[in-house]
């Protein structure tokens, strides 16, 4: 056996940049026939943020959250080797959101699209890059402009998403920290449950498909809560299983944000208390490839070196699984500082 320590990749830094307007659920009373109450209680959501300035999109948001991670460590555009955007709103179908991110001229990089699971699948692809020595670092960021695709005369959509992105930066590490393992699932019979119907090859833009609303998302929304619920569960249940950990072990889950009750079900699978969730569905509802990273951005502080970390997420495809990652760093208490309420509870 060799003694080489195993080369992992490693978070070295989180960044964020989520929009200043709000879009509160008194707001969407006066929009569509809907109520406080009914969003707070099936989903936890009380307000998002949305992106207003029709001239930016997602490669903006994802150019601000990007710098942010680079400037805590010290590094220019130039030094990228590697970019991943996680996104289903890329600013258009090509060239890819990655290739406008920070003018990074020295890095190779792509979308991925995997819905909500985005940013999870970008994070294994990118890290195994590290790993195997193609790239010496890589950003990975979840970025998504869901206020685009939305249709705001469709109550049952509408009061979900918005708008944001969190980035991270990867670095190799020999100590046995960072991404360590990771399940991740596709299953195509989910595609006609939430997908975003017109706009690609199979249906262009015309007239009538504007006229029908199918470049809105779509979702049926029982069916994927049924198996957003089994899903993400048995995704953190395998990783935690494969790799050994207990409820003790794991610091914190960092879930995807689509539903408070799918989140719920997840940690009760796990056996983790409240206080070991990340939570900020609240605040920004469901921002699709952004949620990850912005948990990861608003708990930053909170998280110290060896910390063992599940990730999960479920999302459109259907796509879904779970990561275990041990943080890199002691926090710096810079989380969360682009919003007033960032910091945890
Ligand atoms: N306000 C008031 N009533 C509403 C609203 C609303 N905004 N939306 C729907 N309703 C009504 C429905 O019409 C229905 O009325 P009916 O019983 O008279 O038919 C009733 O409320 C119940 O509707 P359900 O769809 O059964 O409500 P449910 O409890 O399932 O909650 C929700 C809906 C929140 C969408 C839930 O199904 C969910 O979270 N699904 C999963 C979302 C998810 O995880 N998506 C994956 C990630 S997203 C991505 O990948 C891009």
């Amino acid at each position: 056996m060799s003694d080489t320590p195993r080369r992992t990749a490693a978070i070295t830094a989180v960044g964020a940049y989520l929009p200043e307007d709000r879009l509160t659920n008194a707001d969407l009373e006066a929009m569509v026939d809907t109520n406080d109450e009914w969003i707070r209680t099936r989903t936890g959501i009380r307000e998002r943020r949305i992106l207003r300035d029709p001239d930016k999109a997602t490669a903006f948001m994802a150019t601000e959250a990007a710098r942010q991670c680079l400037e805590r460590r010290g590094l220019a555009a130039e030094d990228v080797d590697l970019i991943i955007v996680g996104t289903v709103t890329p600013d258009m179908h090509f060239p890819a959101s990655a290739n406008l991110v920070l003018g990074a001229t020295k890095a190779w990089g792509f979308d991925l699209s995997a819905a909500c699971s985005g940013f999870l699948f970008a994070l294994t692809t990118a890290a195994r890059m590290v790993e195997a020595g193609s790239a010496r670092n890589a950003l990975v960021i979840g970025a998504d402009t869901m206020s685009r695709i939305i249709d705001y005369t469709d109550r049952t959509t509408c009061v979900l998403f918005g708008d944001g992105a969190g980035a991270v930066l990867l670095e190799p590490n020999t100590e046995g920290l960072g991404v360590l393992d990771a399940v991740h699932y596709t299953d195509g019979s989910g595609a006609d449950s939430l997908s975003q119907p017109a706009g690609g090859s199979l249906r262009p833009p015309t007239h009538e498909t504007i006229d029908a609303r199918l470049h809105y998302a779509q979702q049926d929304g029982r069916t994927v809560f049924k198996r957003a619920v089994v899903g993400m569960a048995d995704a953190a249940a395998e990783i935690m299983e494969r790799n050994g950990l207990t409820a003790d072990d794991v610091r914190y889950l960092v879930p995807h944000q689509a539903n408070l009750r799918i989140i719920d079900a997840t940690a009760r699978r796990m056996g983790l208390s409240e206080d070991k969730v990340m939570l900020n569905i609240e605040r920004y509802g469901n921002t699709t490839a952004a949620t990850l990273p912005l948990c990861l951005w608003d708990w930053e502080s909170e998280l110290k070196r060896g910390d063992n970390l599940v990730l999960a997420a479920f999302g459109g495809g259907f796509t879904w699984g779970a990561t275990h990652l041990k943080w890199a760093y002691d926090g710096t208490g810079e989380g969360g500082t682009q919003n007033a309420e960032g910091a945890p509870e």
